[in-house]
């Protein structure tokens, strides 16, 4: 079968000082961000640098009970998810679900900038938090 993956849609970050963490990707890579959104639903302010196709996403809390809050109390900074682009978020999610994998998301939501996105539990992916996402028109 064709792969359901189309490309690295975005690597995420958690940081305690996302401005900071902005200001070192500009100063050492001259990367610079390129959308910036808060995300009142997941409890998030996230920034993405681009890379050629793909972002890098650097999050950081709005809330310490949002779900970043409580993985940066628990985990420090670091690799928070990886996500994959898909063509069509709800069909790669049932494919999931299909295998018996478990899953965050029920059904595909809305993310960032106008995507739609489910999460994969790590639990079902060695240990990785999968997102699957969907570009918008
Ligand atoms: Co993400």
């Amino acid at each position: 079968m064709e792969s359901l993956l189309t490309e690295v849609d975005h690597v995420a970050i958690a940081v305690h000082d996302i401005d900071a963490a902005i200001a070192w990707y500009a100063e050492v890579f001259g990367a610079t961000v390129v959308h910036r959104e808060i995300v009142e639903s997941d409890g998030v302010d996230e920034a993405l640098i681009q890379v050629a196709d793909s972002y890098i996403q650097l999050l950081t809390p709005t809330r310490s009970d949002s779900p970043v809050g409580k993985y940066l109390a628990k985990n420090g900074e670091g690799l928070h998810h990886i996500a994959y682009r898909v063509d069509d978020c709800a069909v790669a999610l049932e494919a999931v679900k299909a295998s018996g994998a478990r899953v965050i998301d029920e059904a595909p939501r809305p993310g960032s900038r106008g995507t739609t996105v489910a999460f994969v539990h790590p639990k079902a992916s060695f240990g990785t938090l999968i997102e699957l996402v969907q570009e918008g028109d």
